[in-house]
This record gives structure tokens, C-alpha cells and sequence, in this order.
């Protein structure tokens, strides 16, 4: 056993060289000192795996640390920590649990694979009794899953709901203020480098859906993985959607929403709902104010109300900042022969599917201008059982629109009566159909 007395470096391998793991290289190189002293001992590169040895990187690594053999580097004998920063599946599992088996405790920003098949991975660490840390899979830069794990773990946590995606909410964001549509605030985003040349695991929700389910995990004490969570992206949300969601005081944003459901039937089980979709949220919510590409996870706990995570989700050095952070725990927690708080999934609550989780929809139709089409509008709503809670028409004649607002039903029911209205013969078009979030009934 270490004692606080022993000063050996701690070795630590790097996987991976791209934006995060070249500035987790020159964190640990700039911050030696500082790291050092919260530590108890020096952390020591001893190598950093990459692709190709002559790729352009935006750090320099010391001569002879660089290598192609990640296999060979987390079985050496002198890495003591391992930081994962490659992403994907694979070769990424396959490394983390040898680095595991070869009593290394391992940090990782992958959301993909701890979404997919995080189970394996807490079984693998619990079984040589060795961390396994992920801040950075979420978020980037903010804490909020050791708030999640610890800081609430003597609360009942009942709703998250997060912007998780900084892509899409800088998407989201320039079509909002600067009238622009889908494709052009997309390659916008392209040119700044917010989003990658296939934009898809970011647009069409991937990314926010693994996400999600990371946080739908700790929150509740159970395990949820990627293809629990209901998905939706973006690419279908129009000029109309962000002026439907204007006219309503509205703003629309990509969340991934991952809450409670009291039981479906009495002596039943309380279930989880958990979703990433766009949504309408109101512009007085405090994720409306969240903008361009930053992230913010909001939370709702019995005891601590609501709490609000705000920052960088992205980016080489946020995402590093989280990834140090979590390597000076598990530095401490193995030098003291120890280890943090380990994954917590006794609660095991079910997913609760799509059709029965409740939402509110907001449809705007838009409508012949006559008698009792309002009437029948209302009557299709009130066939699947759910009720309304505004209704107003915009324009008149050729332009007339209603735009409805309905209370919480079933996703299913809401679905079921958007279909409704499309085989009516009064109704020309449905111009916008999206969820709406974040105000109470
Ligand atoms: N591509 C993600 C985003 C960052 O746009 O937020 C990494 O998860």
C-alpha cells in the first residue's frame, strides 16, 4: 500500500492525440506543479498513443513518447493511469478493459461506448477494484456528473433536462436570430468548426441520445443505454417551427429530457422517460438563455429544487479541464489504496416507452376559414382523449392557421391525433408539429 509519504510518480498513458488528448498532454506538462501538490505525487506522461507518429498535432510530445501500439501502452508495466480520448466502440473498450485488467484506473471523455456497453466497463473496474471515471463524456467542461453521483446522492433527483449538444443548439440558435434555415445555419457551423463535415451523430440527436442516457443513469440510479432513449434531431425543424415558437413567446431547442414517471398502474413501479427531441421551451426558461454552442444541464431534485449546470460543452481544453479533473481523483483514490463512488444502479427502474410517455404538443394547422372547422379541430383532439389548452387563429381566408397548444397526454395519443388532422379535409396543411417543455400545466 501507497502511503502519503510516498512520492513516486504516478504514470499515465494517453489514447489518443486529437483536440482533447493534446491539450490533456499540455495540461498535464503546463500544470506539473500545481497537479503534483493536489495529488500527493507527480503525474508522469509515459506515452501517448496516436494513428499516425507524423500527424500534425497542436501540442509537442516529448521525443519518444509517441506510439502506434495503444495495445502494448496499456500493458506496460509502469502505466499506473490510463486516459482514453480516442472515442468509438471499439478498439476504445477493448484497451480500457485491458488497461483495467493491468490494475490501471482509467479516465474517458467516450460517451458512445459508455452509453452503449457501460455496464461491462463498471464491471471490469469493480472487479480489480480500480476507477473508472467520465466527466468529460458529458458536457465537456461542466461538472455534472459528479453532481449527479455525489453531491445529490442524498436527494431525489426527478427531471434533467439538457442541452447537450453544442452543435445543435448553435444551429438551433442561428435560425432563431438570425432567420436563418436549417441548411445555412449548418454550414455556418461547418465553417466555425462547430460542426463536422457529416454532421449526422450531431443533427440527427446520436450524440445528445448517448448523452442522455449517461444522465438518465445516474440520475436514476439505474441503467439506461443509448437505445432506451427515444430520438429526434433536427433536420427537420423549419422557419415555420421558429416562428410558431416566436409567436408563442417560445424559443425552440434540442433537449434530452430524462425524468420519473410515477407507476402506469396502482402497486406498479415508477419508470423512466427518457428522450432527446427539439422542443419549444419558454423564452423565460433559464435553458432559452443558453446560446451559440454552449451547453447546460438543468436539474429538478425533492430537496434542492431546481439547479442549473452552465458552460462549455466542447472543445479540446473544456473538455480536458474535466478530463484533469477527474485523473487528479483517481490519482488520489489509487495512491490511498482506494476508490470513489462506484456505478449505482440498484434502483433498476424500467424505460417507460415513447407512446406512453406524457408530453404537450404545440400544432399549428393551417385551415379553411369557415364555420365549425374550428369545431371539428377540437373534436379530433378530444377523439384521442387529449385536451387542449389554447387555441388561437392566425391570419384569415387563405392564410387562416390554428395554432394549438395542448395539455399533457400520451406521446402515442398526440401522434395519433396529428395524424388525424392530416386526413381531414379542412385541413390544408400542418405547417408545425414539436413538443413543448418547461412550463408547468
Ligand atoms: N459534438 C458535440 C457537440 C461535442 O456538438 O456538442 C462532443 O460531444
Amino acid at each position: 500500500m501507497e502511503t502519503a509519504g510516498d512520492q513516486r510518480p504516478l504514470r499515465v498513458a494517453v489514447l489518443g492525440c486529437g483536440s482533447v488528448g493534446s491539450q490533456v498532454v499540455r495540461l498535464l506538462q503546463d500544470q506539473s506543479g500545481d497537479l503534483a501538490a493536489r495529488i500527493g505525487a507527480p503525474l508522469e506522461l509515459a506515452g501517448v498513443a496516436v494513428r499516425r507518429l507524423d500527424a500534425p498535432r497542436e501540442v509537442e510530445v516529448p521525443p519518444g513518447l509517441l506510439t502506434t501500439d495503444a495495445t502494448g501502452l496499456v500493458a506496460r508495466d509502469d502505466v499506473d493511469l490510463v486516459v482514453e480520448v480516442i472515442g468509438g466502440i471499439e478498439p476504445a473498450r477493448t484497451l480500457i478493459l485491458s488497461a483495467l485488467e493491468h490494475g490501471c484506473s482509467v479516465v474517458t471523455a467516450n460517451k458512445a461506448l459508455l452509453a452503449e456497453d457501460g455496464p461491462t466497463l463498471f464491471e471490469a473496474a469493480e472487479k480489480v477494484g480500480r476507477d473508472l471515471y467520465y466527466e468529460a463524456a458529458v458536457a465537456g467542461a461542466i461538472p455534472i456528473l459528479r453532481p449527479l453521483r455525489e453531491s445529490l446522492a442524498g436527494d431525489r433527483v426527478t427531471r434533467v433536462i439538457g442541452i447537450v449538444n453544442g452543435t445543435t443548439n448553435f444551429i438551433l440558435d442561428k435560425m432563431d436570430t438570425a432567420g436563418s434555415g436549417f441548411a445555412e445555419a449548418l454550414e455556418e457551423a461547418q465553417e466555425l468548426g462547430y460542426a463536422e463535415a457529416d454532421p449526422t451523430a450531431d443533427v440527427e440527436g446520436f450524440d445528445a441520445a448517448a448523452k442522455a442516457a449517461i444522465l438518465a443513469s445516474l440520475a436514476f440510479h439505474s441503467r439506461v443505454t443509448a437505445a432506451d432513449v427515444h430520438r429526434e434531431g433536427i433536420t427537420d425543424v423549419t422557419a415555420a417551427d421558429m416562428a410558431s415558437a416566436r409567436a408563442m413567446g417560445a424559443v425552440v431547442k434540442l433537449l434530452a429530457i430524462a425524468e420519473l414517471r410515477p407507476p402506469t398502474e396502482p402497486g406498479g413501479d415508477e419508470t423512466v422517460a427518457v428522450r432527446v427531441h427539439p422542443a419549444m421551451i419558454p423564452r423565460s426558461h433559464p435553458l432559452a438563455s443558453v446560446r451559440e454552442a454552449y451547453n447546460a444541464v438543468f436539474v429538478e431534485s425533492e430537496a434542492a429544487g431546481q439547479l442549473m449546470f452552465y458552460g462549455p460543452g466542447a472543445g479540446g481544453a473544456p473538455t480536458a479541464s474535466a478530463v484533469l479533473g477527474d485523473l487528479v481523483t483517481v490519482a488520489r483514490n489509487q495512491r490511498a489504496s482506494t476508490r470513489g463512488m462506484v456505478e449505482s444502479a440498484y434502483a433498476d427502474r424500467a424505460v417507460l416507452p415513447m407512446g406512453e410517455t406524457v408530453t404537450r404538443y404545440h400544432v399549428a394547422i393551417d385551415v379553411d376559414d369557415r364555420t365549425g372547422v374550428l369545431a371539428a379541430v377540437a373534436a379530433a383532439f378530444a377523439e384521442h382523449d387529449v385536451s387542449l389548452r389554447t387555441v388561437r387563429q392566425e391570419g384569415r381566408g387563405d392564410d387562416a392557421q390554428l395554432v394549438v397548444v395542448s395539455h399533457e397526454a400520451t406521446d402515442a395519443a398526440l401522434a395519433a391525433t396529428v395524424a388525424h388532422l392530416q386526413g381531414m379535409e379542412m385541413v390544408r396543411e400542418i405547417s408545425s408539429v414539436m413538443r413543448v417543455e418547461g412550463e408547468s400545466e
